[in-house]
């Protein structure tokens, strides 16, 4: 396995902790864990009771019964949790491509979204997205890139860097491109819930095609990039044993006493993202889409396609 350098990690390892004003941020404001736990009568207390063994390698079953819930017809057995939104691309590429397989990838994109898709020694094609056109969507173009070995299709909405989003007839368009030529559709939902209009919102991949997979985490729309937890969602359960039994995923750090511990505070965050919804996520998408646009601005992609 090969990975370059992710030149985005480096931009942050070298700005983030030391310019006065950080405009290029992609994740909400975050909070102070006091302030979000007095969102929630008893989460102070709940939280010291909360046991620091290990758990369940998929994660622990009420984080997984909390992420199902933000999903129709899902269940906790369709999901996975993981330490980053990072990991889960790591673990799911890597559980499901090898040098014989050919994966499509929509650009410019988050780096380690393409460069990790070819670390796995995949062949690997950028469906190109470019600013002359608007960031328009080209299915054709689309259609064109799939091979006899095409074995997915990964996808971002809403997007980074652009803050543009699919609208629902090309999402529907997309899972049937997906679904003809039986392709996994690895949809990046990172920023889910920071739509504009929250009847803009597209169902999970995993809630409309049954070979999607649904990616999530806390850092974007939840301002929670210390917890460090992202999720996959798929009701292909058969994938998501591939991606469980993948070494990097069985062992992340979901097992271990931190894991456990940023557990509590997800769990608190999911159940008070249903409770306090409107409060936080307003709050939320306000900094949010202020900072995707601010990083319109200021990212620069790549011919490669990277920003
Ligand atoms: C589209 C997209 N996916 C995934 C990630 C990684 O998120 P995490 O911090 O949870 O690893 C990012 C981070 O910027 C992103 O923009």
């Amino acid at each position: 396995m090969r990975l370059k350098p992710f030149r985005i990690e480096q931009y942050y390892a070298r700005y983030e902790f030391s310019t006065r004003f950080m405009l290029s941020s992609s994740d909400c404001e975050s909070r102070p864990i006091g302030e979000v736990l007095s969102l929630e009568p008893d989460a102070r207390e709940r939280l010291q009771e909360l046991w620091c063994g290990y758990t369940e390698s998929a994660g622990a079953p009420y984080l997984r019964e909390a992420v199902a819930a933000l999903y129709h017809r899902i269940g906790p057995d369709d999901v996975i949790v993981v330490s980053s939104a990072e990991e889960a691309i790591f673990a799911l590429y890597h559980a499901l491509l090898g040098p014989e397989d050919h994966a499509i990838v929509e650009t410019p994109c988050y780096e380690s979204a393409l460069e990790v898709a070819r670390s796995t020694g995949a062949e690997v094609s950028a469906w190109v997205r470019r600013p002359e056109d608007g960031w328009a969507h080209d299915l054709a173009a689309l259609a064109g890139l799939v091979r006899p070995s095409t074995r997915l299709l990964y996808v971002n909405t809403p997007h980074n860097p652009t803050g543009t989003h699919m609208s629902r007839g090309l999402f529907d368009q997309v899972v049937e491109i997906a679904r003809t030529h039986d392709l996994v559709l690895f949809c990046d939902e990172v920023y889910r819930q920071l739509e504009y209009d929250p009847g803009d919102r597209l169902p999970g991949a995993c809630e409309a095609y049954e070979r999607g997979v649904s990616l999530g985490s806390v850092p974007k729309s939840y301002g929670l990039p210390g917890l460090r937890i992202g999720w996959l969602v798929s009701r292909d359960r058969h994938l998501l044993q591939e991606v469980s039994a993948e070494p990097i995923a069985v062992s992340s750090p979901r097992s271990c006493s931190l894991r456990a511990w940023s557990l509590a505070f997800s769990i608190f965050w999911l159940s008070l993202a249903a409770t306090s919804w409107v409060i936080w996520v307003t709050t939320c998408r306000v900094s949010a889409l202020w900072a995707v646009r601010r990083r319109r601005v200021v990212v620069e992609v790549d011919a490669d396609g990277t920003e």
